[in-house]
């Protein structure tokens, strides 16, 4: 903490998540009654117009000054994509800072590896944002997963994709529903990632490593995604009571574990049928609680900045945690 006592954080990335980070961390947010304070904030171009103005001040585009600092407390990495970002991470964990990161992409594919960086430099990672947006899936599945056998978890889970399906609904064209999605900062850079399922993909490899203990391979997943997805289909499918989806589900089978992405009819009265627009939503069942679902707010800064700001509440407390045991134990 700094000399005030405020939790000093590093931003690297200030897109459309890492510029709603900014936003809550420069209005004041406090965490656990700790001020926090935003110290760097990383990007690639110092000149382009961003939004807080506010965030201006605090720009870089010198990784080792954020990485290096010794006042940092936090890394919080909304840079996306595998490198640079993977390297920055990994840096910061060596330092043994904790590392909050938003990157599905980067978790999915180095997850375990970072993992186990973490727990060798005793620090931690933290990524709640990568999935579902606002909606805490991932520490649900952890609280269940350690009391309880997960049988299966899926969901709907892709915002960029359930936009474009609501609004083919509503007579919309692909295209124009894709940049619908676009322009509300919902779509990954490569909007492919979300119309061909990588993105479902990458997140059902992060639920099936929380739910099972296991690191699927993203790319081993069996992936469809929903450019093939007509204006016929979806008449078609209103016609049966259904409701297209992209569906994304991983359950235990034989000592396996099956793993599907794909465009999906969905009866009007399951869960999977309700999401609209950037909206998600999770089942989970389990062996003895039964089946759990949750559902809300998937994607965009103010969703994804959320997830974020619990998380950086998670890493404070356990700090907080760890120097009261050092002070009881000194
Ligand atoms: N492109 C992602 C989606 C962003 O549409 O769901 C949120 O992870």
């Amino acid at each position: 903490l700094d000399t005030d006592g405020a939790l000093v954080v590093g931003l690297l990335g200030c897109g459309v998540v890492g510029s709603g980070v900014a936003d809550r961390l420069l209005h004041g947010f406090p965490v656990c009654s700790t001020p926090v304070r935003l110290a760097y904030v990383l990007v690639r171009d110092l000149s382009r117009p961003r939004s807080p103005t506010s965030v201006h001040s605090h720009l870089t585009t010198l990784v080792d000054q954020v990485l290096n600092d010794p006042k940092v407390d936090v890394i919080v990495e909304c840079i996306g994509g595998l490198e640079p970002a993977a390297r920055y991470v990994e840096a910061a964990l060596r330092r043994g800072v904790p590392v909050i990161s938003a990157n599905k992409a980067l978790i999915a594919e180095r997850g375990e590896r970072l993992e186990a960086v973490a727990r060798q430099y005793r620090t931690t990672l933290k990524y709640e944002a990568a999935v579902g947006g606002a909606i805490p899936v991932l520490r649900m599945l952890r609280h269940l997963a350690s009391a309880d056998e997960i049988l299966a978890v899926g969901g709907v889970i892709n915002s960029t994709t359930n936009h474009v399906l609501s609004q083919m609904e509503d007579g919309l064209s692909m295209n124009e529903a894709v940049r619908a999605a676009q322009s509300v900062g919902y779509a990954e850079a490569d909007p492919i990632s979300d119309l061909d399922g990588i993105d479902a993909a990458q997140k059902l490899t992060i639920l099936v490593a929380l739910a099972f203990g296991t690191w699927l391979p993203w790319n081993s997943i069996a992936r469809c995604g929903i450019r093939q997805v007509s204006v016929d289909d979806i008449a078609a499918a209103r016609r049966l009571g259904t409701r297209v989806k992209l569906v994304a589900s991983a359950r235990r089978e034989a000592g396996n574990i099956a793993a599907t992405v794909g465009p999906t009819n969905v009866p009007l009265n399951h869960p999977f049928a309700a999401p609209r627009d950037a909206e998600n939503a999770f089942l989970i069942a389990t062996r003895h609680a039964g089946s759990i679902v949750i559902a809300g707010s998937g994607a965009g800064r103010e969703a994804t900045a959320a997830a974020i700001m619990g998380d950086l509440h998670d890493v404070l407390r356990s700090a907080t945690l760890t120097s009261s045991k050092e002070t009881i134990h000194a």
